[in-house]
């Protein structure tokens, strides 16, 4: 990196602190749910909430909304942070400090697999299955498990952005200064940019296809081809 500090772009600050600050929600108000209706697996002695499901339910939307957005900025403005073609064969130079900087990819990718997971199944439940008893569902068991997932990763990005960059990396994801390229006053033309550079490749997963990033481009197929399942599933589900 030329410069001293690690910086991030505007839209990646913005689209992960929103998404970021909801998943985050999500995860501790569902633990509450999970606490309030469940405690099969162990239970914290804290009161019960008689409207979690609501304030889960609330968190849960405005993150599926968001998510779709921040995804795809990932996937192509922020490719670069995610898996790479190489990122694999470079797990095996363990403690070098390539090694680290293919797990923080992974890790970095890893979270729009688990996201995507816990939004599927969650969007899958119905709000009436845990109230009255119904704790069986396979789709309560797969949200469960997209809540360990969830957990597990974000724990792995976390150690993984602070084993590479440190505290200034964890910092500059919060951060509120602003480069003069990455201004709003900037984003029309950017836009116009990106529309042009867009037309003259193809879209979507076929870019990483054709830059030779097959295991990226695996991956949004299977991070979008969940989002378009959990908008168009729950309409026809009769719930399992
Ligand atoms: C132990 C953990 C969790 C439990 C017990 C839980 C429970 C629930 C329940 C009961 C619902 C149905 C309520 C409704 O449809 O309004 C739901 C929906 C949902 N949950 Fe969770 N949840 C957990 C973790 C998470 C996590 C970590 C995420 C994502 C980051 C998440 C995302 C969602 C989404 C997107 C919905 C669908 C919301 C909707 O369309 O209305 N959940 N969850
Ligand atoms: C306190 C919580 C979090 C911290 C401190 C944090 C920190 C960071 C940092 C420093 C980066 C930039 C890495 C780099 O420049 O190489 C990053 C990227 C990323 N984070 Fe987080 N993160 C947090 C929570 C989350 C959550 C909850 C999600 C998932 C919903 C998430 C998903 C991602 C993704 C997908 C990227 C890569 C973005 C891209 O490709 O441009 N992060 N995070």
């Amino acid at each position: 990196m030329s410069r001293s500090a690690p910086y991030q772009p505007l839209w990646l600050k913005i689209l992960h602190g929103v998404s970021g600050i909801l998943a985050i929600a999500a995860i501790i108000t569902g633990f509450l749910v999970y606490n309030t209706f469940d405690g099969r697996f162990g239970k914290l002695a804290i009161p019960r909430i008689s409207t979690i499901i609501d304030i889960h339910g609330t968190f849960a939307v405005f993150f599926f909304f968001i998510f779709p957005a921040f995804a795809l900025y990932s996937f192509h403005a922020g490719d670069k942070r995610l898996l790479q073609q190489n990122s694999l064969q470079n797990l095996t130079q363990v403690g070098r400090p390539i090694w680290w900087v293919s797990l923080q990819k992974i890790a970095n990718t890893l979270m729009l697999i688990a996201s995507v997971l816990a939004v599927l199944s969650g969007r899958m439940m119905k709000e009436e299955w845990l109230p009255t008893g119904q704790l069986n569902h396979a789709w309560y068991y797969l949200h469960l498990i997209g809540w360990v997932f969830m957990v597990g990763c974000l724990a792995l990005h976390i150690l993984m952005s602070s084993n590479v960059g440190g505290v200034p990396l964890l910092l500059s994801i919060f951060s509120w200064k602003v480069r003069p390229e990455d201004s709003p006053t900037q984003w029309f033309s950017r836009l116009q940019n990106w529309l042009s550079n867009l037309s003259a490749n193809s879209g979507g997963g076929i870019n990483h296809f054709m830059q030779n990033n097959f295991p990226l481009g695996v991956i949004e197929v299977i991070v979008v081809g969940g989002i378009l399942a959990a908008l168009i599933l729950p309409l026809f589900a009769g719930g399992e």
